[in-house]
């Protein structure tokens, strides 16, 4: 590199001399040829066309020739600058070209992979069925109420007419809650039956009462495929003016309809509760074979076991003993009520065979009922 040309001696440019151009031009194109990303062709770019490149140079030196060499010059700094510029541009054309191809591969999104790495649960069945069921009830103007599954025997026991000799109120089927002197004699129990909620509701609540009460009931049974000492149950308790057996078996009748389809009919059988009088056990048609399956060996119903109809709870009218225990005029008002089990529902509505699969929590049972919200 040299000063800028004070004597106006061409010849004496060493910069300008024909080699010392071409010289500069070989060694832009060979460094733009040698760029091997945009990044390296940005510093060839830089130290072969930039402000102190030989070209750049060469080419402020053409300004201070006498006008007669000028022209000759120029043409030759100009063409190796044009030639530079060019391979520049075409290199800069092939190196975005090949990153682009590359980035598309390096950072493809493959849509198909598998998203849910994660596992989420599930609602249990026996919750989104008891809300099913709320909702029921609720659409038709009651309310949900709910008591302690810690209970006293009085609202278990006493309050719904099960004198003290009465069977269920023996050690076999009731979970007794040790008084703190260590003596069995606390007076509270784990509730029997969601039917204590009857009691808490009519005697904080005034009639007309209409309300369910979903909830945890607690038996000394051995955890087996048909049996747990934990399971669920929903009452309905409706008290009010003039009620009969009549608005008892339309709102079943509407009820297992809603759970189990059109035509789905159920059937009182007479029985026996202490707080109800008369008393019915609940039975729906088959929902499978409707029926038809009865007396037709050849065509056997496994979820009716060819019976034609399904056993589910039990109902009746509100005993008038039960009414005054809770300070309600049974002259003025009547009432019925009925109790049906979760678990039992799901066994005969979804085929489930063990009880064991409904306690154990494992998320392959509830899964495939979906994720009803
Ligand atoms: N509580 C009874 C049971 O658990 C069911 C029932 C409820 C019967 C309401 C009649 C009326 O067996």
């Amino acid at each position: 590199m040299s000063a800028p040309n004070k004597s106006y001696d061409p010849v004496e440019v060493e910069a300008l001399k024909p080699e010392e151009v071409e010289r500069a031009r070989d060694a832009a194109l060979a460094a733009v040829a040698a760029a091997s990303d945009l990044a390296q062709l940005q510093e060839a770019k830089v130290a072969h066309t930039g402000d102190r490149s030989p070209l750049a140079l060469a080419n402020r030196e053409i300004g201070a020739l006498p006008p007669q060499a000028k022209a000759e010059a120029g043409k030759r700094v100009g063409a190796a600058r044009g030639a530079v510029k060019k391979a520049l541009e075409q290199r800069q054309v092939e190196l975005e070209a090949e990153r682009d191809a590359r980035v598309l591969v390096e950072e493809a999104v493959d849509v198909t992979l598998p998203w849910d790495r994660a596992p989420r649960g599930a609602r249990h069945p026996l919750t989104t069925l008891s809300e099913r069921i709320e909702d029921l009830f609720v659409a038709m103007g009651y309310e949900v109420a709910e008591g302690p599954q810690v209970e006293t025997e009085w609202y278990n026991f006493d309050a719904l007419n099960i004198l003290p000799d009465h069977p269920a109120r023996t050690m076999q089927d009731t979970f007794f809650v040790r008084a703190q002197d260590g003596t069995a004699d606390s007076g509270v129990v784990l509730r029997t039956h969601t039917s204590p909620v009857q009691i808490r509701t009519m005697l904080t609540r005034t009639p007309p009462i209409y309300v369910v009460c979903p909830g945890r009931v607690y038996r000394t049974d051995e955890l087996d495929a048909t049996h747990t000492p934990v399971f669920g149950q929903i009452e309905g308790l409706a008290i009010d003016k003039g009620l009969t057996m009549a608005h008892l078996k339309g709102t079943l009748d509407h009820f297992v309809q809603a759970m189990f389809g059109e035509g789905i009919v159920t059937r009182l059988r007479p029985s026996y509760f202490p707080f109800t009088e008369p008393s019915a056990e609940l039975d729906l048609k088959c929902f499978v074979c409707r029926g038809a399956s009865v007396g037709d060996p050849e065509h056997p119903c496994r979820t009716c076991r060819s019976e034609g109809w399904i056993e589910w709870g039990g109902c009746g009218m509100v005993n008038p003993r039960v009414l005054v225990a809770c300070g309600i005029d049974p002259e003025v008002y009547s009432g019925f009520a009925f109790g049906v089990g979760l678990e039992r529902a799901l066994m005969f509505r979804h085929n489930v065979e063990d009880m064991r699969d409904m306690v154990e929590g494992d998320v392959r049972f509830t899964l495939p009922f979906g994720m009803e919200i």
